[in-house]
């Protein structure tokens, strides 16, 4: 997702400059401003306990301000991004906004906050006073306004320049130099945020195939927690003399195994663009860990993708591979071959659904050549990077 937050004092261009980066790019608008408004048209009750303080100039209370964020993206799933306007108000509403991230897995790109000294501040809304139909737009109200943004509003620029967030722009001139500058800032941060793609499918389906391809022609760097066991096992360490024994049956080796073989690769590649996973995660515990473990490096998944193939061509490619130098332990017998496609059924399904649930789950085709089920994947990947930004 692309996540913006448009800040600055009243008048300083803020509703000006979303329009344009809404015609530009895909987002979910949330200007608080404008939906208290309606609200205020429509009669709410929420609309009613806003009125008096916005024709006051003062700040809508924190509670009211998340009821009205958390209707506006429950009606918009599967977005591609928010751009907010006019929130976080307050340090209270920042946090909101961190938490929300973090529930949608995202977050925030960057804030960018727009600069104009207050004389022009104040000609521009009693200028805009005269069409706008505000009852806000007064040189009294408006005094007020920029009152609650020196004191209230202010201090949440601090929390996101801890975070290296933050951006100021001059919001003096032209409106389309200014929006010139906002989407270099917003083509910079969208660079910096990574590819992560979970590879999933039935033992066999070509994971390790199709991943090492992947990896190599995005620019990702390759994770396959099975590879790196199988490593650990034959250099005789620690973490492979654990492993070794469910990996001879076929079976998932514990978690903390997995993660810190995870954990290690990622930190070995501070760089990356992003990566690619391949065997991990198998089971729901294990989606769950995945987000935490690229949540610490804030990161996220950006993409699930199935490589469908059904059980006959499974069995087929794991029998004609236990025949090559190739072999696991494991592809010898059709019965731990069958142990291992009920397992991956059982263990697996959640997953999915998991990752369904979050609009982040794909699916390719992964019969046929080795070349075509790349064309499918590949073209599966840059449709997911095209809509996410
Ligand atoms: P809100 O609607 O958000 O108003 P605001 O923050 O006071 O900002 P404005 O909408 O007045 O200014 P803007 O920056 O959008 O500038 P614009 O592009 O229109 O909030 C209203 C009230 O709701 C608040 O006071 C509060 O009570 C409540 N509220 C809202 N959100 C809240 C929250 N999260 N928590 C608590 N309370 C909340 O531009 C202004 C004028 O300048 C226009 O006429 C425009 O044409 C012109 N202009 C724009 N750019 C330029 C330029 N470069 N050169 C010359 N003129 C320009
Ligand atoms: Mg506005």
């Amino acid at each position: 997702m692309l996540n913006i937050a448009l800040f600055g004092p009243p008048g300083v261009g803020k509703g000006t400059q979303s329009k344009k980066i809404l015609e530009k790019y895909n987002l979910t608008y949330i200007s608080t401003g404008d939906m208290l408004r309606s609200e205020i048209a429509e009669g709410s009750d929420l609309g009613m306990k806003a009125k008096s303080i916005i024709e006051q100039g003062g700040l809508v209370n924190d509670e009211l301000i998340i009821q009205l964020i958390e209707k506006k993206i429950k009606t918009n799933p599967g977005s591609k991004g928010i751009l907010f306007d006019g929130f976080p108000r307050t340090t209270v509403q920042a946090y909101v906004l961190e938490g929300l991230m973090l529930k949608l897995n995202t977050s925030l790109n960057c804030m960018i906050s727009l600069e104009v000294p207050e004389g022009e501040l104040i000609n521009r809304l009693l200028l805009r006073a005269k069409v706008s139909g505000r009852s806000d737009d007064n040189l009294e109200v408006i005094k007020n306004r920029l009152k609650e943004y020196e004191d209230k509003t202010k201090p949440v620029a601090d929390f996101y320049d801890k975070k290296h967030k933050y951006y100021l722009l001059n919001g003096v001139g032209e409106i389309d130099k200014i929006f010139e500058n906002i989407i270099k800032i917003i083509e910079q941060t969208k660079s910096v945020s990574h590819t992560n793609i979970v590879l999933l499918g039935k033992p066999g389906a070509g994971k390790g195939t199709q991943g090492n391809l992947l990896a190599k022609e995005f620019g990702l760097v390759y994770i396959s927690t099975g590879k790196m066991m199988r490593q650990e096992i034959k250099d005789g360490t620690e973490i492979g003399k654990l492993a070794k024994p469910y990996m001879d049956k076929g079976e998932i080796v514990p978690d903390e195994i997995p993660i810190q073989l995870i954990e290690r690769k990622i930190n070995e590649n501070p760089d990356a663009k992003g990566f690619t996973f391949k065997g991990f995660p198998r089971t729901l515990i294990q989606a769950y860990i995945m987000d935490g473990l690229l949540q610490r490096v804030n990161m996220s998944v950006s993409a699930m993708i199935d490589m469908k193939i059904s059980t006959l061509e499974a069995i087929k490619r794991l029998s004609a591979r236990s025949r090559t130098e190739k072999a696991r332990p494991y592809d010898g017998s059709a019965g731990l071959i069958v142990n291992r496609l009920e397992q991956y059924k059982e263990k697996t399904n959640p997953v999915i659904e998991y990752y369904k649930n979050q609009g982040r789950y794909f699916s390719i085709r992964a019969e046929g050549s080795e070349k075509e089920v790349f064309e499918n994947l590949e073209k599966k990947v840059e449709d997911i990077l095209h809509d996410a930004y």
